[in-house]
């Protein structure tokens, strides 16, 4: 299973890079506004690092870019989206999966520019991105928890659909927000996670851990000769 980084934040995603071996960043309108650049600069700066680090190809390292939100017909969403994927060859473009967005995904994928189908509620929706031929399908599991509904269930569905039918589109279980949700994809089977360094961090500490150091450090300290 591959870990993303949901962040425009060059600090966050060098260090999830450098430390915990992330393969891909997945970014969005908020984390642009969070990066405290603009779009264009925000992009471009990760499209730099991506240089830097030789990670350059869309098999490497991929990077999702999402179109201006406001954007609300096919055509001006194609446009956009070519012009955003020409300033990196790792860049996937994030297309929302409404009626319009997935005209666009559509015709980008059949021009080879590839998408990222994102804010994907239900599995109707993830089986028409797969339809379309989308590299990337994100369903929102943190948003559906935060909202009381069980992402099990619905991550299950999408799972089990995607392996019966052989789809190729890869499954982000995306805005995963604990570890106990990354372990639930990890045992859906779901290709990829993608969530903040926090949350990364997170799951990767235990209190126990802690707990345990405490008393090995207690008994170290106590050992004869030490
Ligand atoms: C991922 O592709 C999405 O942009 C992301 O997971 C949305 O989550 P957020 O609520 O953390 O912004």
């Amino acid at each position: 299973m591959k870990f993303f980084i949901d962040s425009a934040k060059l600090d966050e995603i060098d260090k999830a890079y450098r430390c915990y071996g992330i393969d891909g960043i997945t970014t969005n309108p908020r984390h642009i506004q969070n990066s405290g650049k603009t779009f264009i600069e925000a992009i471009t700066d990760i499209a730099n690092w991506l240089k830097e680090n030789k990670l350059e190809g869309m098999d490497k390292f991929p990077v999702s870019v999402e179109i201006n939100p406001h954007l609300d017909n096919a055509d001006d969403m194609v446009k956009e989206a070519k012009k955003i994927s020409k300033l990196s060859p790792n860049f996937v473009i994030k297309i929302p999966c409404n009626l319009e967005g997935l005209k666009a995904a559509k015709r980008l994928e059949e021009e080879g520019i590839r998408t990222n189908v994102t804010l994907v509620f239900s599995p109707s929706q993830a089986i028409q991105a797969a339809r379309i031929g989308a590299k990337f399908v994100s369903p929102f599991v943190g948003w559906k928890e935060a909202n009381g509904e069980d992402a099990r269930e619905y991550m299950e569905i999408i799972s089990n659909i995607y392996h019966v039918k052989g789809y190729k589109t890869e499954i982000i279980g995306a805005a995963i927000r604990t570890g106990r949700e990354i372990a639930l994809m990890t045992e859906l089977d779901i290709d990829i996670i993608t969530c903040g360094l926090a949350v990364l961090e997170d799951a990767f500490i235990h209190p126990y851990t802690k707990q345990g150091l405490e008393i090995f450090c207690n008994a170290w300290d106590n050992t004869k000769g030490n």
